[in-house]
């Protein structure tokens, strides 16, 4: 029974967690519309560009060769919401932590992205958020050819 129990208590705990209605979870976030040109410029001002390639937008230059280079924009299948970017931005271990590839995390899990929270402001972020997710495309998803199946016709009866 206590084994049942702890079943039951982990699997809500997921299903918590994957519907994201949790007090920390995402509904009811919803973000002003921003300025796709005003976020590229911020983006530039704010450095963003010395880690990061976006094809609309020049590499930093520096003396040193650039250690960190994560492409931002391109094709995916899968567009990157709102609350995915903020996340990137304002709490980028959260994702990291479970990756642990040195490259973009330190050993402890934390990742190797600045942490701009306390220089940008709100109104930068969201400008910010609608340029890098304008700069995404969404690629045509090839999906697999199903064979129809067969519906009973008492099915298709009471579907009528
Ligand atoms: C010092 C380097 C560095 C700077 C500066 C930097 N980032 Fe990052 N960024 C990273 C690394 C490393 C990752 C990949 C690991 C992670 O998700 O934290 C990342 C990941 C991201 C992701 C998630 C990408 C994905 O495909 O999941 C977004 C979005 C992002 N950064 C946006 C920004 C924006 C916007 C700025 C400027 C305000 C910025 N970054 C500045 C290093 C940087």
């Amino acid at each position: 029974m206590k084994i049942i129990l702890r079943v039951c208590a982990i699997a809500s705990v997921l299903v918590l967690g994957a519907c994201d209605t949790g007090p920390k979870g995402s509904v009811g976030f919803s973000l002003p519309d921003g300025d796709v040109e005003q976020g590229k410029a911020n983006y530039i001002a704010l450095g963003c560009n010395s880690c990061h390639v976006n094809d609309q937008v020049p590499q930093l230059d520096s003396a040193e060769p650039a250690v960190i280079s994560v492409t931002l924009g391109g094709e995916t299948t899968h567009i990157k919401t709102y609350g995915e970017l903020v996340t990137s931005v304002i709490n980028p271990s959260h994702r990291v932590s479970r990756r642990q590839s040195l490259d973009v995390a330190t050993k402890s899990g934390d990742s190797r992205m600045t942490n701009l929270n306390d220089v940008m402001t709100v109104t930068q972020l969201i400008d910010l958020v609608a340029f890098v997710q304008s700069s995404y495309t969404l690629s045509p998803f090839s999906s697999s050819k199903y064979p129809v199946y067969w519906i009973p016709e008492s099915a298709k009866a009471s579907k009528e």
